[in-house]
């Protein structure tokens, strides 16, 4: 795997392990990562063959850029020893948990690759998408902060967060929003990545596209996705586009011309110090740099 670990996360494509076409499709993807499924998108009659697909998959040593996840079972289903075996000859950039209720959640996760990963290689990202996670979640981000723990992601779950809660997925998301926006605050106080859940009509890309720009706004760093023709709308609107980084190159060359100052004006705006540290960072690529409205 050659991934640059500081490289951005827009773009996340849900593959299930048990379709053999979708995994010989990786390799062709722009996607920055892929979440290959054990979980919900493999049928319980197809877990076992879906491991060996997935098995065979990393043996071939797929040589493409993008992070490769596995989304495991939970550990304490009757398939979560069987796919942490596949963790370990597979080892992926991450494990992604299902499920998660609570901090103890992923610490047992954490023991577990203990055992198969005592170099702590393998990172964990958590599916936020039951209403306990909701309620824990604080204490669940603030495990991010744990350099000994593996936690570096969140993952909206919203297709099971609405199934559990009676959410209704309105097409402007307007009730699920608040569930969205504590999962970024939460991930940002722990100094995890975050990404939006998917969008289950993949042939409506206008309606995906304002998705992606509502998830932006909101701060995530990227989105999950179902479907290849997902991604490059994706890549697109996640990536800082010419007239922000227009506008940072202005705050930063403001404050070199006035290097005393702690706050000045650009076309009668107010800008601080803290709009320069934003746009030296969105110039650096860092996605904590793209506040846009
Ligand atoms: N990853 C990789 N390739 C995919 C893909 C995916 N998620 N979804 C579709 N493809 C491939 C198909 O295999 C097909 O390949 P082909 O051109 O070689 O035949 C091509 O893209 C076009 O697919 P299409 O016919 O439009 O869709 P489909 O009916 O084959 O699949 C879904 C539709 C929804 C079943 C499929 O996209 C899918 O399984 N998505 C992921 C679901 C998932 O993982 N859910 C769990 C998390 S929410
Ligand atoms: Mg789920």
């Amino acid at each position: 795997m050659t991934r640059d670990p500081a490289a951005p996360l827009r773009s996340v494509l849900y593959v299930p392990a048990s379709n053999p076409k979708a995994l010989a499709k990786i390799g062709t993807l722009a996607a920055d990562a892929v979440i290959l499924d054990l979980e919900d998108a493999v049928a319980p009659e197809e877990k076992a063959a879906a491991r060996e697909r997935l098995c065979a998959f990393f043996a071939a040593k797929p040589d493409q850029p993008a992070l490769l996840v596995i989304r495991i079972n939970a550990l304490n289903s009757e398939w979560g020893s069987s796919d942490l075996e596949a963790v370990k000859a597979c080892r992926p950039d991450a494990v992604l948990l299902p499920k998660v209720d609570t901090p103890r959640d992923i610490l047992a996760a954490d023991d577990a690759l203990d055992e198969i990963d005592a170099s702590k290689r393998i990172g964990v990202w958590a599916m936020i998408e039951t209403p306990k996670a909701m309620l824990n979640i604080g204490a669940i981000a603030a495990l991010g902060r744990d350099r000994a723990a593996r936690l570096g992601c969140f993952v909206a779950g919203t297709n099971d967060l609405a199934k559990d809660t009676g959410i209704r997925m309105t097409p402007d998301r307007r009730y699920l929003v608040p569930a969205l926006s504590q999962m970024v605050m939460a991930a940002r106080a722990g100094s995890l990545a975050v990404l939006d859940g998917v969008s289950n009509d993949f042939r409506d890309l206008d309606a995906f596209a304002a998705e992606c720009r509502e998830a932006r706004n909101m701060g995530f760093d990227g989105k999950t996705l179902i479907h290849p023709a997902q991604i490059a709308s994706t890549n697109a609107i996640f990536a800082p586009n010419p007239k922000e980084l227009a506008e940072a190159q202005a705050i930063v060359d403001a404050f070199a011309d006035q290097p005393g100052k702690g706050v000045i004006q650009i076309n009668g705006r107010m800008v601080e110090r803290l709009h320069l540290a934003q746009a030296e960072r969105l110039l650096a690529g860092d996605k904590e740099g793209n506040e846009q409205p």
